[in-house]
């Protein structure tokens, strides 16, 4: 819970249901928004900002829902200068327990220029906005966009209007990353010393990673004075992303000599949603990501095994338990029994009903035969493969591939219930393959990614596939796992598949898409 009394308390305010869900092709599903909202929720996000409610239907409908749902965190959405907006939030949020309408409008002379607003007329709109946003609800934030490209005079103008209006926390983002640690932390602190009135509210840093300084800025930001990070899990968002989540939580602890902030969140929490947002995304973490990238607690090279066995200490300025990474990670093999499953599935921080253990047994079960040993990534591999939308299925497949000639590939496919087989040729078995779903069932989604990852080590290692499509705005990604690449392949392919003509007949062609693109707001 938020203690505002404590002053080297940062609240953390997670946008990757917002800014990064706005990252092209970072799409999630209705119920995945919710999975990760509740995973949010539990970990202790002070603020969870949940989408821009008037985007489209879609938008508006997982925010009301996350908004009614949450337990802990204050639920915001996000609303453009202008009354309709706000009122399109309003509604969204007005039943959480604790709600946050937040409003913005581009303050730097770019940003102003595209509604062809003098500075006063800007300074007029935000005096408007902002106290009708407060006549709705008692929490609102306000953002200058680019402020750190905009004037100072004008920035301490604007940023007094809305504290008059009535915004309790005032946002400054770097929104094209172009703002330096030490720039970052002088213009938080200098706002503070200057704005009248500065001191009855928070101040908020929300930065972007163009040049890869988003986490350095948000935490010089906090040494200025801000006490609210807007951050995303794994960093994700638009172009190179923002402040990740992981970064700024796990620094603020790990150096708390110098950093002596601390925050609400549970970090044993940060693997399992890490995992959880880059499947549902199909964003990936990069191996050598901070925190939860594959590597970032693989000790492999030789001197630093034997440094680690000396003492931990000498290469590990934080333990793997802290960000929910089990210690040892004995694997699972053939004999091992459901409750071992469960065990190692809790520990991996899923938690299961038996009705669910069953299912993932039999297919743990079949992976263990085919496998040797069944790793901690193996299991959450499986774990991924989610809902059975179960329109068309993969019966059997048959690949003819190598040097001298097309690869040709036989697909047998169940569509609702009936059986049809097709043969192409392609460049490579995948392009084979997929054609030949396509030929069973024609559809003109559109590929826009093909992903594969190897899971473990090793020539029988599992390979994770993510694929997502894209027809008339609407966006699907599926995903599988299997010891056969192109196997994988086709059952990823099915997954979106199956995924697009679900919310193909939820809603309709074109329905969910966003009726405001994003890119209407910077
Ligand atoms: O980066 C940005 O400026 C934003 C605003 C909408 C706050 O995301
Ligand atoms: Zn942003």
């Amino acid at each position: 819970m938020t203690n505002v009394t404590d002053q080297d308390r940062v609240l953390i305010f997670d946008t990757t249901l917002r800014d990064g869900e706005q990252s092209p092709g970072a799409t999630m599903t209705h119920e995945e928004k919710l999975e990760i909202a509740e995973l949010l929720d539990d970990m202790g996000v002070d603020i969870i900002e949940a989408g821009f409610p008037i985007a489209s239907e879609g938008d508006f409908k997982a925010v009301s829902e996350i908004a009614q749902r949450s337990k802990n965190s204050r639920i915001c959405g996000l609303a453009r200068a202008n009354f309709a907006d706000i009122d399109r939030c309003w509604e969204a949020i007005k039943h959480a327990e604790k709600s946050r309408i937040h409003t913005f409008i581009g303050t730097s002379p770019l940003h102003r220029a595209i509604p062809n607003l003098t500075q006063d007329e800007m300074a007029e709109k935000i005096h408007e906005t902002v106290s009708h946003a407060r006549n709705l609800c008692e929490n609102v934030q306000w953002s200058p966009m680019d402020a750190t490209r905009t004037e100072w005079d004008y920035l301490c103008r604007v940023i007094e209007i809305a504290i008059k209006a009535g915004a309790t926390t005032i946002n400054i983002p770097d929104t094209v990353g172009y703002t330096a640690p030490l720039e970052s932390a002088d213009l938080i602190k200098r706002l503070i010393e200057t704005v009248p009135g500065a001191d009855e509210v928070v101040f908020a840093t929300h930065c972007h990673n163009d040049l890869g300084m988003a986490t350095a800025n948000s935490l010089a930001a906090v040494i200025g004075g801000a006490r609210q990070i807007e951050c995303t899990i794994n960093g994700l968002g638009e172009r190179a992303g923002n402040t990740a989540l992981e970064e700024v939580v796990m620094a603020m602890r790990t150096r708390n000599d110098i950093m002596p902030y601390h925050t609400g969140i549970d970090t044993t929490k940060i693997m399992h949603i890490s995992r959880r947002v880059a499947t549902v995304s199909g964003f990936n973490v990069q191996f050598n990501k901070a925190i939860v990238g594959k590597n970032a607690f693989a000790h492999e090279s030789g001197i630093h095994q034997d440094g680690m066995l000396k003492n931990r200490d000498n290469f590990e300025i934080m333990r793997p338990e802290d960000v929910g990474l089990s210690g040892t990670s004995l694997p699972l093999g053939k004999h091992s029994g459901r409750a071992a499953l469960r065990d190692k599935l809790e520990t991996l921080g899923y938690e299961i009903g038996d009705n669910q253990l069953k299912d993932i047994f039999v297919r743990f079960k079949d992976l263990a035969d085919r496998k040797k040993e069944v790793f901690d990534d193996d299991l959450i591999a499986l774990m991924t493969l989610d809902d059975a939308d179960d329109h068309l299925q993969l019966v059997s497949m048959k690949v003819t591939c190598g040097t001298g000639g097309q690869a040709e590939s036989t697909v047998e496919l169940e569509v609702d219930g009936q059986d049809t087989i097709a043969t192409e040729y392609g460049d490579g078995p995948v392009d084979a393959t997929f054609k030949a779903i396509r030929a069973i069932y024609p559809n003109k989604a559109h590929l826009q990614l093909y992903q594969v990852h190897a899971v473990t080590a090793g020539t029988d290692a599992q390979a994770t596939v993510s694929v997502r499509l894209e027809e008339d705005g609407m966006i699907a990604t599926g995903q599988s796992a299997n010891t056969d690449t192109v196997v994988a392949s086709a059952k990823a392919y099915i997954h979106a598949l199956n995924r697009l003509i679900v919310r193909r007949e939820k809603t309709g062609p074109g329905a969910d898409a966003r009726e405001i693109s994003y890119k209407d707001l910077t």
